[in-house]
């Protein structure tokens, strides 16, 4: 699955860096229910806006047959003539909702007979409209009729967070570094990759998740590596550690078997598993998988338990 899709929220306490946006939704909802309602939730794009949507009409309509989802664009005339013919008769279930994705590219034409049917809408027991739309949607129109305006106006207006405001920037870093967290995403400076992504929180998600396949393949190359390395004799395997350490390092991940090779030199006193009791030895000699003591005896690398120093 997309981890845009993982995690799209699926209640409205669930969506990050909208506190503003999400208590007046729900006061409204309070103050009026979801009957009969119409909203146009402006906002950046991946942002929150058609989640949003799809949350409210799943609180209202409770059956995924009564939830009709449209962009903008491909809105037609026809389009909304139906709905009106489906809205005069009861729908399955409780309610029944219009959602319009990037209404901003809805045409005129569109936009003129959708007055009417959000006046139906706010009369209705069974309906409730949802746009979407771009944040400056009222200055993009050459309005002269004040058609846009006037459906805007017939709506419920929520203004998603400006993506500039510093509360917004830290609560979104905030919800990403949990999902890299809970993802094991290591080695990502989330407030760049955000700064990069525009501040979207879709195009952030996807970034991350590209993060995550570079890392895979960064660590099974190094894995790769790792075997073939110790297939080596010292000191060739020691030159191969230093190679694959970048790799490593630069995606915060740990080079564990390698860090224990790399560790145990001459000299360093270890804590190691000798016939079922654990010992304090000096390394002696080290070779790729086992280390002797200043009396010759040799063990696994993989018993040391504790590096001392
Ligand atoms: N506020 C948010 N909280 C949590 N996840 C979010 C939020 N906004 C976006 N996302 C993530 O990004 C994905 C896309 O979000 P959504 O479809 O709601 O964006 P949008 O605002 O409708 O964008 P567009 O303008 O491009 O249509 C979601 O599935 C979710 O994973
Ligand atoms: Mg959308």
């Amino acid at each position: 699955m997309k981890i845009t899709e993982k995690y799209r929220p699926t209640k409205l306490s669930e969506v990050a860096a909208q506190k503003t946006a999400i208590r007046h939704i729900e006061n409204a909802v309070e103050r009026s229910g979801l009957a009969g309602s119409s909203w146009w939730i402006a906002g950046a794009t991946g942002t929150g806006k058609t989640t949003i949507a799809r949350i409210l009409a799943d609180e209202f309509t409770q059956t995924d047959f009564t939830v009709y989802e449209l962009v903008g664009r491909d809105v037609s005339v026809e389009n909304i003539r139906e709905h009106e013919r489906r809205m005069a008769v009861h729908p399955m279930g409780v309610g029944r909702c219009l959602i319009i994705n990037e209404a901003q590219d809805m045409s005129d034409s569109v936009v003129s007979i959708l007055l009417a049917l959000v006046e139906k809408v706010n009369a209705s027991k069974y309906d409730m409209i949802v746009f979407t739309a771009m944040v400056d949607v009222l200055e993009l129109k050459n309005d002269p009729m004040n058609r846009w305006r006037a459906l805007v106006g017939r709506c419920n207006q929520v203004d998603l967070a400006d993506i500039d405001s510093p509360a917004f920037q830290a609560e979104a870093v905030d919800y990403l570094e949990g999902i890299a967290a809970s993802e094991g995403i290591s080695g990502v400076d989330v407030q760049a990759l955000c700064n990069k992504a525009g501040w979207s929180i879709r195009a952030a998600l996807n970034a991350l998740d590209m993060q995550e396949r570079i890392n895979d393949t960064k660590i099974s190359q190094a894995e790769r590596l790792e075997k073939a390395a110790s297939q080596f004799e010292y000191p060739a395997f020691d030159q191969m550690v230093e190679r694959l350490r970048p790799a490593y390092e630069s995606i915060g991940a740990e080079l564990t078997q390698f860090n224990m090779h790399a560790t145990i030199k001459t000299g360093t006193r270890v804590l190691v598993k000798r016939r079922n009791k654990i010992v304090e030895a000096s390394a002696c000699q080290v070779g790729p998988k086992m280390f002797s003591d200043s009396e010759g005896r040799w063990y696994w690398l993989k018993n040391v338990t504790k590096i001392l120093t």
